[in-house]
């Protein structure tokens, strides 16, 4: 019997997001991590890899060059993810890209078609897409629990941590919007997004999106830095029930057999509101960083397109890009345009 060859990984980037993917991708047992980089050699110092864990270097393109090395993870600043993830793709290695995946359409249409040319695999750091619970209330709505869906609402609130070099809808709207696409499943038409900077000129800290699938379908999305508490919330409101999912309670997902309905032939109008009680559901305890590297991997392996792939990256790209025009129109209705 053969056995199957580890798949080899290098990483360009050891911030402060960088060591979690490499910790994840270490202790998986599932690859090699070969060779990191990052432009300060203390980054790499200070997480004591010890003798067995991967080497360092100053110059990404050493991790290009090994030809032993089949994917790279890049967790760099957001407007080096075009120009790096090109590089890696071009030196025929699977991309593993952290979100927000580029900074236009443009570039994430182009990295996708490179891609497929060169028959490598991107996947886009969409980490919520892979939370159990975020994927048990999607497989719900999929599954029919609360009927034909009205809205959905998210809510992601806390005190910081604040970025100087993008808005709070680049830093957090990818996570969100990718939610949203996930949750609907139905194309997005439009987008409107309020917003304001109280602290910095033109960083926006706080923003609240609307974005209208087709079907009319919408998705009520708020995102900010200033808040006195953490708050991380997804509600789903249908015809026959109601989902919430708050990723940081004990029992986070429920099933709520509420609705209300308009009382039929009567002159008056009158609502029945209907209460079969609330279910909670039971949430696999995977950390969604542990799924997500283990699906590179699995993805790399299999050739199968990421369910945060390009394509996904894409579309999650084109939300935020018409988010981020109707933000500084002040609140305009915009449509999304161009080629999914
Ligand atoms: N998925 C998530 O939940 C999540 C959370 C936090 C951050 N992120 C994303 O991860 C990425 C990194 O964020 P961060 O907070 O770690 O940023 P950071 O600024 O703390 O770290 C980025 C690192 O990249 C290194 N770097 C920059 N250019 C480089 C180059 N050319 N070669 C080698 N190294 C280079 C820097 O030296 C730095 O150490 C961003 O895209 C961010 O949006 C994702």
């Amino acid at each position: 019997m053969t056995r199957k060859r580890k798949i080899v990984l290098g990483q360009i980037g050891l911030g402060s997001w960088g060591p979690n993917l490499l910790r994840n991708f270490i202790t998986g047992g599932a690859c090699e991590v070969r060779l990191v980089c990052d432009l300060k050699k203390s980054n790499y110092s200070k997480l004591g890899l010890g003798k067995n864990g991967p080497a360092f270097t100053e110059d990404y393109r050493d991790i290009l060059l090994d030809p032993a090395i089949d994917g790279v993870v890049v967790a760099t600043p957001s407007e080096t993810h075009y120009g790096i993830g090109r590089e890696v793709l071009r030196a025929g290695k699977h991309l593993f890209v952290e979100k927000p995946f580029v900074l236009s359409s443009r570039e994430a249409r182009s990295l996708v078609n490179l891609s497929r040319k060169v028959d490598r695999v991107i996947m886009v750091g969409h980490l919520l897409m892979y939370h159990p619970g975020v994927q048990a209330l999607a497989r719900l709505v999929r599954q029919d629990k609360v009927g034909k869906v009205f809205f959905i609402g998210i809510r992601r609130r806390n005190l910081g941590r604040l970025q100087s070099d993008c808005s709070v809808l680049w830093d957090l709207g990818p996570h969100d919007i990718s939610i949203a696409l996930m949750v609907v499943g139905r194309k997005p038409v439009r987008v409107v997004t309020t917003g304001q900077s109280y602290l910095q000129p033109e960083v926006p800290e706080v923003a609240f999106t609307t974005i209208t699938f087709e079907g009319g379908i919408q998705a009520h999305i708020e995102e900010s830095w200033l808040a006195p508490e953490r708050e991380r919330e997804l509600v789903v409101v249908g015809e026959k029930g109601m989902l919430v999912f708050d990723e940081l309670s004990a029992a986070p997902l429920k099933l709520f057999k509420k609705s209300v309905r308009l009382r039929r032939r009567t002159e008056v109008k009158e609502f029945d509101y209907l209460d079969g009680g609330t279910d909670p559901v039971e949430v696999a305890t995977e950390q969604p960083l542990e799924a997500e590297c283990r699906h590179f991997l699995e993805c790399i392996r299999t050739g199968r397109e990421p369910i945060s792939g390009g394509a996904n990256g894409l579309e999650v790209l084109r939300v935020l890009e018409a988010a981020d025009r109707s933000l500084r129109h002040g609140g305009r209705v915009t449509a999304l345009r161009g080629r999914a």
